[in-house]
């Protein structure tokens, strides 16, 4: 569940319309739950703002109502019916055949809700739009209503009767049943936007998003859904509890100073001597001040560019620099000189040099390059860790780290190390300590630039939903794919 914070109504409506528009945009065939009541009004006069002022186009949309009073003529002004084309259809450019409503002035309730439910399940829903009852009811589900439950007949709460009586003359007039699509029917649509506002609604929120999921808030199964939005507005979210940076969201880790791991034994893989300060370099400081950590660099490097020098002369000043590269990260260097990276005859003995040096030091965590990095130095020391940890029978959790040589892809990493601005500024000063290197290439602004670009699009993209800026997450992250050694 993602809670993005309104100032106000207004806010509120445009943050769902931004969403919503630019679905639309990407898919304009896309299918709409829809929602009636007094929340949804705002949202959807920035639709028609958006239909008639920026030409967008609803001709291809689908949309499925969640509810309708019943019994009911469609006629009369307090159907949803007539609700829907008032507020949003007759202003945009939907087509009829296209609009699906509950009907209710039927003669058989049951029937009608029977073939209602098929032709949701037939065509599905994209982004279903709710609002939330004061007793916690999503569309007209009622507390108690079974999580089950799939679109049917349903008794109306006699507070939601007291709550709707103000679009009545009268309390009276307030139909006494619905038909409702069930918590089933909504739990299957793709995604889910619920909108709160108000402080009548505040109570109600707090116990979806914080409270045991129960059927007596039937908005609390929103918890299982994988893609919620809530949008609040101050009014309505003042109860919930100012949480600290959770350490999951989303599906991701979240590590931060307050979370991350203690008293382990850790090793980075470094292919070259300046692999490990690039990649994983500010998460290697912040581990060190509470676990131990080592770093393999498994090769010299000679075979960069380095004017005037011979070979040997080189993989010396390479090794130098990774001595003030660990005084910086706090890490204990061991220089393998691994043979393969002059003669891949020689991986075999590469192999029982690492599996030695990681048996004196038994890990629980060791850092390998992605995957996905393509330097076949990267990839030859990824592949004999992987190999050593398996002859070794080593249970260790693999973090795979990213790199210039190794971006991920969206999607590809499950955990975010949100990076104290004094933590960067180490990992800053140990790339610079690779003099040799950054002479010829500015690794210092490509690993500041990636980290602010993942710092900025991250929280947006991933964990907070759009136009939320989280405060709490650093600017600058390095991301990791974490995973269980086979
Ligand atoms: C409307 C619906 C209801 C409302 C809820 C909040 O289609 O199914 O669940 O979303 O009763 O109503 P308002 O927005 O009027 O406070």
């Amino acid at each position: 569940m993602i809670i993005v914070k309104a100032k106000d109504y207004n806010e509120l409506s445009k943050k769902a319309a931004t969403i919503i528009l630019n679905e639309v945009m990407l898919d304009p065939s896309i299918t709409l739950g829809l929602a009636t009541g007094s929340t949804p009004l705002g949202l959807y006069k920035e639709l028609i703002n958006a239909h008639k002022n920026m030409n967008v186009d609803f001709s291809k949309i689908t949309t499925f109502n969640l509810d309708e009073y019943y019994p009911i003529k469609k006629i009369n002004n307090q159907s949803y019916d007539y609700f829907m084309q008032e507020n949003l259809f007759k202003d945009i450019n939907i087509k009829k055949e296209n609009i699906h409503i509950l009907n209710g002035e039927t003669k058989d309730p049951e029937e009608e809700c029977e073939d209602y439910e098929e032709k949701l399940m037939d065509n599905g829903i994209d982004i279903q739009i709710l609002g939330i009852g004061a007793n916690g009811h999503i569309a007209f589900n009622e507390p108690g209503s079974s999580f089950d439950s799939k679109t049917r007949i349903v008794k109306l709460d006699e507070q939601t009767i007291k709550d709707n009586s103000r679009f009545f003359e009268k309390e009276e007039d307030v139909p006494k049943k619905a038909l409702s699509m069930g918590l089933s029917s909504i739990m299957s649509a793709k995604k889910i936007i619920l909108l709160a506002t108000g402080k009548n609604k505040a109570e109600a929120v707090k116990k979806m998003v914080e409270g045991p999921i129960t059927p007596n808030c039937p908005a609390s199964l929103l918890q299982k859904h994988p893609e919620v939005i809530v949008i609040v507005s101050e009014d309505a979210e003042h109860l919930l509890e100012e949480s600290a940076i959770p350490s999951k969201l989303g599906g991701y880790r979240i590590i931060t100073e307050e979370n991350l791991p203690r008293n382990k034994k850790v090793v980075i893989i470094s292919p070259h001597p300046d692999d490990s300060a690039i990649g994983p370099g500010a998460t290697m400081v912040m581990l060190s001040k509470k676990n131990k950590v080592h770093t393999f660099v498994m090769t010299t490097g000679h075979r960069s560019y380095i004017p005037n020098t011979t070979k040997e002369e080189r993989a010396n000043i390479r090794e130098d620099e990774v001595l003030a590269e660990s005084a910086i990260l706090k890490s204990e260097p061991h220089l393998l000189r691994l043979g393969y990276y002059d003669d891949e005859k020689e991986l075999d003995n590469d192999l029982k040099i690492l599996e030695q040096k990681l048996k004196k030091i038994n890990p629980d965590i060791v850092m390998i390059p992605q995957i996905k990095d393509e330097h076949i130095t990267h990839i030859r020391a990824r592949e004999l860790t992987l190999k050593a940890l398996k002859n070794l029978k080593m249970k260790v959790e693999l973090w795979n780290y990213e790199s210039p040589w190794g971006l991920f892809n969206k999607g590809a990493y499950n955990a975010i190390v949100s990076v104290p601005s004094n933590d960067f500024f180490s990992k800053l000063q140990s790339i610079e300590a690779h003099k040799s290197q950054v002479e010829r290439t500015n690794y210092t602004d490509v690993a500041e630039s990636l980290a602010k670009l993942r710092g900025a699009l991250i929280p947006e993209q991933e964990l907070y939903g759009f136009g939320n800026k989280s405060h709490s997450i650093k600017p600058r992250l390095e991301i990791f794919y974490i995973e269980q050694s086979e």
